[in-house]
Order: structure tokens, then C-alpha cells, then sequence
């Protein structure tokens, strides 16, 4: 469990580079009045927040409590 919680970790940081790098491209996409591109890239956006907050519930509901039970 203990590995898994690094996994969750590693994963995290993975969504959490995804979320900066779609955010940004979204905003300068606004900017370049590039619209129908920002909306793509704001949709993949919201995914990758999501996906950030499923893995902090996996962490926090079960993963982490089972590592420190080991
Ligand atoms: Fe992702």
C-alpha cells in the first residue's frame, strides 16, 4: 500500500503539470481570440481536475489509512 500511495503521488504530479499546461493554453488561446481552441482546451481542463480529485479521494478514503496500517 505503501507503493501505492507513491504511485498516487507520482499520478498527481502528472495531473497537476496537465492542469498548468491546459490552463495556460486556454488563457492564451482567449487571448489570440482562438475561442473554439480554448473551449477544447478548457473541456480537458476540467477533466484532468477531475481525475486530480478522484486520486486525492482514493488517497484519502482508503490508500493512505491502509499504508499506515502496514
Ligand atoms: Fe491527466
Amino acid at each position: 500500500m505503501v507503493r501505492d500511495v507513491a504511485i498516487i503521488i507520482a499520478s498527481q504530479k502528472v495531473e497537476h503539470y496537465e492542469i498548468a499546461t491546459y490552463g495556460s493554453l486556454a488563457a492564451l488561446a482567449k487571448t489570440l481570440g482562438l475561442y473554439e481552441a480554448a473551449n477544447v482546451l478548457e473541456e480537458t481542463l476540467l477533466e484532468e481536475k477531475s481525475t486530480d480529485l478522484s486520486l486525492t479521494d482514493l488517497a484519502v478514503m482508503a490508500v493512505n489509512k491502509e499504508a499506515k496500517a502496514e
